[in-house]
């Protein structure tokens, strides 16, 4: 019986993955790395430390370990401040929704996101109590795809994985929730999310 659903953050609860991108963009302009949206797709669910590594990876550029730290809590200092304002009206489609009817169903609800500012967020879009279980990137060491996110937050359910179905809008993210052992919901692009078990829109065209 699949009674625990395990959300991904950002991009599938609210939408703060353009956030990400542009905190992204003005880096990589200091930097005078090459970075479009194509590439921005490899970012998502990816830890903020594997991210800066992939960008630096793909542009041959080499950063020292003072470098990396520098860069990494300025990209922070850039996402924070786009993020200063969100709140509840920031939702994505069909999030209040889903997590009413779960808590109607006594269905599990878990977050599963790699970001360090998972609590943050949810506190300002103030829906941090319908989680029964929330995993971030604080207490994981493997970014996705590895599944540890996700492994966490079904033993903590303890729940098997077969009972988890797992919401994700990246690559990687799909991937860590098959290499679970998961069932896995795209959310956005069918064409991008290939391997996904079945794709929508948002959350507003799941039904429990
Ligand atoms: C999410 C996003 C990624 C981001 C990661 C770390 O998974 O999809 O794009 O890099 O969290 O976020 P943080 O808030 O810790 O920088
Ligand atoms: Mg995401």
């Amino acid at each position: 019986m699949k009674n625990t659903y395990i959300f991904d953050l950002d991009g599938v609860i609210v939408d703060t993955a353009k956030y990400h991108y542009l905190a992204w963009k003005k880096i990589t302009e200091e930097l005078g790395i090459v970075f479009d949206e194509e590439f921005n797709e490899r970012l998502k669910g990816v830890s903020r430390a594997r991210c800066l590594e992939l960008l630096t990876e793909h542009s041959d550029i080499v950063l020292s370990d003072e470098e990396k730290h520098r860069i990494l809590e300025k990209k922070n200092a850039y996402y924070l401040d786009y993020i200063a304002q969100l709140n509840q009206a920031d939702l994505l489609p069909g999030v209040m929704k889903l997590l009413e009817k779960c808590k109607g169903e006594h269905i599990n609800i878990c977050l599963g996101s790699a970001s360090k500012n998972a609590n943050y967020i949810l506190d300002k879009l103030d829906i941090k109590h319908y989680f029964d279980v929330i995993v971030d990137g604080n207490q994981v060491t493997k970014a996705k795809p590895d599944p540890e996110v996700f492994c966490r937050a079904s033993e903590a359910m303890r729940v098997s994985s077969e009972d988890c179905i797992v919401f994700e809008d990246s690559i990687a993210g799909i991937i860590a929730a098959k290499n679970a052992g998961m069932y896995a919901v795209g959310i956005g692009c069918k064409d991008t999310l290939t391997d996904a078990d079945i794709v929508f829109k948002d959350l507003s065209e799941f039904s429990v």
